[in-house]
């Protein structure tokens, strides 16, 4: 297992590229089931969760390359509609695989997602969807068995707005007889950018981007290639690093619309934000002002920020207020913050992050993907150095995030460890 040996009293400036976003690249890789054709992904972010989803689309059958940023798929040979648990209990958007093959093949056999640190994270939409489409599903072992003459349209309400969810079930209804209408469907842009890809494919889907997708079955979908969009978490993350160090750090190739929310709590903590079609500047000369956020689904706060913006209020004068209303016990982070001398106080759903302490360099513990970002980030402004351990759920999400830190002032050192 790595470690990264982070220096303290840094400040980063100059210019990043934000990769394509992992969130999308999982939700684009599984639609190549939809298909018998190949097809290309490009700006494909080559991060260890889009190596994980390769693994396992290859122990099915189908075949893939990545060359540079370019990923090729191609279904034609599969031959096993299985996704067994040694996959999936790597990485849970794994499921995505379900919703293609009952609609394409009529059967699936795919492992239930485990837990994951922050918390239970049901599946219970996904498969109450592809029974509504008309899949025959049982659980069993462990595995989902799902099986479907043909799937047909119908008319499915999310009780929760789910990104996954929206994926899966929107797929499927790509491929099923008849009109699906989707209600209270997700909005996320990775969910508009798979719906464009689809329709790229050959689907026919209306009302892309909003919370209600009409979608009318096709027969077949074709081969396509298509670039995957900005990752808005990781050009998040950096944003708020820019600012923790009081520097001055333009991302390029990304989305300013795909982020208002985070960029509105920057100015009003203080920063002063400049932004093109597709740059985003952020400088920050001062500590910043103590700023509330409560995570909503898009176009709101983003939860995968949320340990990132507790990182960036340790700094504030006063207290700050950080609210999970999506997964309220992802704060893992914070008994990790606390050993580098954080003041932070947690209660049901959220913490309150009281600025100013001091914050001294220890050794830490990653916990989940983005907790991981934010003890890397609290590193580059404690004294001294910190450790922090288990950084492959950094891997997981960001691609060399210590080359591209360092490539704007950051001191970070990748280490192999011992640790079991
Ligand atoms: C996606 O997870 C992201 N993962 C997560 O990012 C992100 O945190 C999450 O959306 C919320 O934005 C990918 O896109 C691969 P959900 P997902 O279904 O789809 C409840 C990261 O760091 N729910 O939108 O699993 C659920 O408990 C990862 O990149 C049900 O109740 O999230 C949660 O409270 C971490 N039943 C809420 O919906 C279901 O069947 C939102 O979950 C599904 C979800």
């Amino acid at each position: 297992m790595d470690k990264f040996i982070v220096d303290g009293g840094i400040r980063l400036e100059g210019s990043i590229t934000v990769s394509g976003a992992k969130n999308a690249s999982l939700a684009l890789m599984p639609t190549c089931l939809l298909t018998p054709d190949a097809f290309r992904l490009l700006n494909t972010p080559d991060n260890r969760d889009v190596l994980t989803f390769r693994r396992l689309l290859e122990s099915m059958g189908i075949t893939s390359a990545m060359d540079g940023h370019e990923l090729t798929l191609d279904s034609s040979a599969i031959n096993s509609h299985t996704a067994p648990y040694e996959h999936v209990k790597k990485m849970r958007a794994s499921i995505y695989v379900l919703g293609p093959l009952v609609a394409r093949y009529g059967k699936a056999h795919v492992s239930l997602p485990g837990g994951c640190n922050f918390g239970p994270r049901p599946v219970d939409l996904h498969l109450k969807g592809l029974e509504r489409l008309g899949a025959t599903i049982t659980i069993e072992g462990g595995y989902i068995n799902a099986t479907a003459e043909r799937l047909h349209g119908a008319h499915f309400h999310f009780d929760v707005s789910s990104v996954g969810a929206t994926v899966n079930v929107m797929m499927a209804a790509t491929l099923a007889k008849g009109e699906t209408l989707l209600t209270n469907a997700a909005t996320e842009p990775e969910v508009a950018s798979l719906a464009s890809m689809l329709v790229e494919m050959g689907a026919i889907i209306d009302g892309i981007g909003t919370t209600t997708l009409r979608i009318q079955g096709v027969d077949a979908l074709h081969g396509v290639t298509t670039t995957t969009i900005p990752d808005r978490i990781e050009a998040g993350t950096f944003l708020i690093a820019g600012a923790m160090t009081k520097g001055d750090l333009t991302l390029e190739n990304v989305e300013p619309l795909h982020l208002s929310a985070e960029l509105q709590a920057l100015q009003d903590a203080g920063c002063t934000i400049d932004t093109t079609a597709n740059s985003i500047r952020v400088r920050m000369d001062a500590n910043p002002e103590p700023v509330d956020i409560t995570t909503t689904p898009y176009p709101g706060f983003p939860t995968d920020t949320q340990a990132q913006w507790a990182a960036f209020m340790l700094q504030a004068k006063g207290a700050a207020r950080v609210r999970d209303t999506i997964y309220p016990t992802r704060f893992g982070y914070v008994p990790e913050l606390q050993r580098l001398g954080a003041d932070i106080e947690t209660g049901e759903g959220y913490c309150v992050v009281k600025g100013g302490t001091r914050l001294t360099g220890a050794t830490v513990m990653s916990s989940d993907l983005r907790a991981s970002a934010s003890l890397v980030m609290a590193g580059m402004i404690a004294d001294g150095q910190t450790e922090v351990l288990r950084v492959y759920h950094i891997d997981r999400g960001y691609e060399s995030i210590e080359h591209k830190l360092n490539a704007v002032g950051a001191r970070i050192r990748r280490e192999s460890t011992q640790e079991f």
